[in-house]
């Protein structure tokens, strides 16, 4: 069966670094396979051509590359922003039929990455897999190197788990629990080592939900890199489940002292509470992400003159001199980070958590860099594939959120976020309450009375029970 077919594609072009870059083109379409990677049970995921797991895409340092259903996790998509993939953030949904070509350069960029569908719940059944870009000019020595993926697997599909999720009957939002963890898609994976090898491991946590450790028995793992920067080796060793390395502290090799002082500062809160229907929503800021009617980027793009105005902050207490630079940050339990960056490349983009379900809960916020340089950018203006995209689905091309183009600051017709539960009771309580009051009190009125009342001829009914019961019934 066809999902939606897609593609990629990866076109070539620039000289990086003195060496000829390479296109890559590459052409899936989206389907459904059945597939059984845990050993426990067969279900229908969501593949390439008919195949299931997706193939690890590799280029090289430069090379223009491509891209799927959307999202390449963490690449920096420096001035192709309409490439970057998440659904209504700066694309249009792909209807099935439709193919959409993801067209960039990975530029300078090296190392692990990762592709996903950012479409509710969709890389947790499947559509998920490493992308690799090898550098030519690597600072460690290694004698062999590998891929090797992590994720958790559920045998329910998400649109099922989303279901009972996000749901009245699951107030406190307990996350699905999967049924397995996965090593390389598989339970059934083994590693042939030779004895005095230097192995590099591009190790990904392609999973929706799990944080995974992992370790080698008796042998040394030293981190070299993280999210596609080098960092000083840092040997890593799990000891207990507190003890791990945080890569917080890890520090990178190419040294690039902390930005200068902020201009623009902005706290963003986290908090999951339950909406009027009752169900456990995720903010940022008392803010639940809903999908705009329009794609942002195309918000963005739209001819405007409103003034923004930006927050100003102040103070600030000792910052690490050379920073670690992170796509993805792993916030603990009551706590917050704090992150500085330079805003260098307009565009709109997403800033979510990256346990899946939170992001069905809300938990994501756009950023919106710079509109007016996405206006005047003449490479940011839509490609007519990103249009088609759109009309396929339905999707206006001009518009704000609430798909408003006559009236700018309209959002009027913007779906929003569920009313808040009420802060007290409802008329249906009131009444619901005073008849359980009733019941109640009537009950016990009813028990009073039976209880209260006397049994007649209580002599003859306990002797008829027989010898050595005592007729009231104590436990002597
Ligand atoms: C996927 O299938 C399509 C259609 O059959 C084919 O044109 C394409 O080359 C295939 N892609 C790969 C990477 O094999
Ligand atoms: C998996 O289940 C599908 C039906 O859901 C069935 O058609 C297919 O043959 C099964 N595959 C295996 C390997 O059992
Ligand atoms: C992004 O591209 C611009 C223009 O091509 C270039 O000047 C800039 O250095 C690039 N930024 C990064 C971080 O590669
Ligand atoms: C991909 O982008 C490059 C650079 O903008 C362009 O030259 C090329 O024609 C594009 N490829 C396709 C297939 O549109
Ligand atoms: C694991 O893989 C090996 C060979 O790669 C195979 O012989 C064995 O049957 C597999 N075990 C399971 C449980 O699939
Ligand atoms: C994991 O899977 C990838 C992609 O299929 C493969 O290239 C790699 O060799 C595997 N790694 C291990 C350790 O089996
Ligand atoms: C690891 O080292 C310990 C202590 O030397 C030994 O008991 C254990 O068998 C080793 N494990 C493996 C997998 O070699
Ligand atoms: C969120 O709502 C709470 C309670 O209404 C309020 O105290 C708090 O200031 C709000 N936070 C933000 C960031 O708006
Ligand atoms: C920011 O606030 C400080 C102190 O409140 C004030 O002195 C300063 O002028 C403000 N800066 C801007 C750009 O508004």
């Amino acid at each position: 069966m066809s999902l939606f077919s897609l593609f990629l594609i990866t076109i070539l072009s620039t000289l990086a670094n003195n060496a000829q870059a390479e296109t890559h083109t590459w052409y899936f379409e989206v389907t459904y396979v059945d597939a059984n990677p845990d050993g426990r049970f067969n279900r229908t995921v969501v593949g390439f051509n008919n195949t299931w797991p997706l193939p690890t895409l590799e280029v090289d340092k430069g090379d223009r590359g491509i891209k799927i259903p959307p999202h390449f996790h963490g690449l920096f998509q420096n001035g192709s922003n309409q490439m970057d993939g998440p659904e209504m953030v700066t694309q249009c949904t792909i209807v099935p039929g439709q193919t959409m070509l993801y067209n960039f350069s990975v530029g300078n960029q090296v190392g692990a990455y990762w592709y996903h569908s950012h479409t509710k719940g969709q890389y947790g059944d499947g559509i998920r897999a490493a992308f690799i870009i090898h550098d030519s000019d690597f600072p460690y020595d290694y004698d062999e190197e590998t891929v090797i993926t992590v994720s958790e697997w559920y045998h329910d599909d998400s649109a099922t788990l989303d279901r009972s999720f996000l749901n009245l009957y699951n107030p406190i939002e307990a996350e699905p629990i999967p049924q397995n963890l996965l090593f390389n898609d598989t339970r059934n994976d083994s590693w042939v080592f030779e004895p005095g090898k230097t192995y590099l491991a591009h190790i990904i946590n392609i999973g929706a939900f799990v944080s995974q450790y992992l370790y080698i028995e008796n042998h040394t793992m030293t981190v070299i890199a993280v999210d596609g920067i080098y960092v000083q080796p840092s040997e890593y060793y799990v000891d207990s489940i507190d003890d791990f390395l945080d890569d917080f502290y890890l520090q990178p090799l190419k040294e690039e002292e902390i930005y200068d002082d902020y201009d623009f500062e902005t706290t963003v809160d986290v908090v999951m509470d339950n909406l009027g229907d009752g169900i456990n929503y995720a903010f940022f800021n008392n803010i639940t992400y809903v999908k705009p009617k329009v794609p942002t980027l195309i918000t963005a793009n739209f001819e405007d003159k409103s003034d923004l105005i930006a927050f100003n902050g102040s103070n600030h207490g000792g910052w690490p001199e050379y920073p670690m630079r992170r796509d993805t940050i792993y916030v603990r339990p009551q706590s917050y980070f704090v992150i500085r960056f330079r805003a260098d490349n307009p565009g709109v983009w997403y800033f979510h958590c990256h346990i899946e379900w939170h992001l069905s809960q809300g938990l994501a916020l756009t950023i919106i860099e710079a509109p007016l340089e996405i206006q005047k950018n003449e490479n940011q203006q839509l490609t007519e594939n990103y249009a088609s995209i759109c009309e396929a689905a339905g999707i206006s091309l001009v518009g704000n959120a609430a798909s408003n183009s006559e009236d700018f600051l309209d959002l009027s017709d913007e779906d929003v976020q569920p009313k808040p539960l009420p802060g007290g009771f409802t008329a249906r309580g009131i009444v619901a309450l005073v008849f359980s009051c009733v019941t109640g009190v009537l009950g016990i009125f009813m028990i009073s009375v039976y209880g209260l009342s006397d049994i007649k001829n209580i002599e003859e009914k306990a002797s008829s029970t027989g010898e050595g019961t005592n007729p009231k019934g104590n436990l002597s």
